[in-house]
């Protein structure tokens, strides 16, 4: 089995220089997929799940169906990952499941939507790291905050990290790697007017902290993705992402883990309306869920290739949870 610890596989990225794609998962296919894509391209991967696609799948199905995935492909280092994890009680949730690594989003009270105090911030990933440290799983957190209001997920406005308290803030609370926020959102309409990302911010902070950096609201939103939704009768007008250009700049400014969601959730749907309008007489569900997963495969492939992360699954052996527990312990 290779499930492996978030803090060893974004350790081994940043030492390399390059970025490793966290996928959002929700179901069997999205999961297959994204292996299926680790797997062709020899690659480290992290899949997460959001709090929404727990509650979903109620925990157990999409916790297990994570498991398979650790397990069908053992030589691949796999991380799974809790997404925006809102409270202790989430993260403790996640762990119990088996998750090796967990988010605490403190930058956000617990509604997942009111900015917080960094006073709140620093508490709540306390109490996680306490928590998940003394189990081996790490932890990421977040300061700054993002654009876009996603199922409950950011506040709708971008607070931009200030580097100054992203150092204070890791000596304070011993994270493990820290999302920042340098102009990204959720979702697919990410910028009004020009995709600018402040990478003087990002090159400051990388400066003042050593541990890796996550960069959330990543996806790239493809125009051919967003034609082909629209084309099959979706309605995406003017959606946009960040150029993947933009993300390689990140990766060598310093980040190394970047969240992908809305771009496989695209790829998916361009896929099943493609069969629904090609096809009017299918019904079987592996018919359109089956082209939706072959279609995530080939995007994620893609990005695993242009994120740098292609090639690099053989590179360290992996640790297990135990062993990284000890290391915690050392300190
Ligand atoms: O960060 C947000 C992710 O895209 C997860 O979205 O809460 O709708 O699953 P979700
Ligand atoms: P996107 O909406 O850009 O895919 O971002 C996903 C994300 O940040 C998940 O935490
Ligand atoms: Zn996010």
């Amino acid at each position: 089995m290779a499930l492996i610890s978030g803090k060893q596989i974004l350790e081994e990225a940043k030492k390399k220089g390059y970025g490793v794609g966290a996928y959002n998962v929700n179901n069997m296919e999205q999961i297959q997929a994204i292996m299926a894509a680790a797997k062709e391209t020899q690659s480290p991967v992290i899949i997460q799940a959001s709090r929404g696609a727990l509650k979903y799948s109620n925990f157990t199905y999409l916790g297990y169906l994570m498991k398979a995935a650790v397990i069908e492909n053992s030589d691949i280092p796999v991380a799974m990952h809790l997404d925006h994890g809102n409270s202790l009680e989430s993260a403790i949730k996640a762990i119990d499941l088996g998750f090796s690594s967990v988010m605490i989003d403190g930058s956000l009270l617990e509604d997942g939507k009111t900015a917080s105090t960094y006073d709140y911030n620093v508490k709540v990933t306390c109490s996680v790291v306490e928590y998940a440290h003394a189990r081996g799983v790490s932890v990421e957190a977040e300061i700054g905050t993002l654009g876009g209001i996603e199922d409950g997920v950011g506040s709708g406005k971008i607070h931009l990290t200030n580097p100054k308290e992203a150092e204070k803030f890791v000596n304070e609370t011993d994270v493990d790697s820290l999302a920042i926020a340098i102009g990204t959102s959720h979702g697919a309409y990410k910028f009004k007017g020009a995709a600018n990302l402040a990478f003087d911010v990002l090159k400051e902070i990388r400066a003042l902290i050593d541990i890796p950096i996550v960069l959330h609201g990543a996806s790239s939103v493809p125009k051919e993705l967003t034609d082909e939704v629209n084309k099959y009768g979706g309605k995406m007008p003017g959606a946009t992402g960040v150029p993947m250009s933009s993300l390689q700049e990140a990766i060598k400014l310093g980040v190394s883990k970047i969240n992908v969601d809305t771009d496989g959730r695209l790829a998916i749907t361009a896929a099943i309306r493609k069969v629904f309008t090609e096809s009017p007489e299918k019904f079987d569900p592996r018919d359109y869920l089956g082209s939706g997963r072959t279609a995530l495969t080939n995007l994620i492939i893609t990005k695993m290739k242009d994120f740098g992360t292609a090639g690099h699954a053989k590179d360290y052996a992996p640790k297990s949870l135990e062993d990284i527990k000890k290391l915690y312990a050392l300190k």
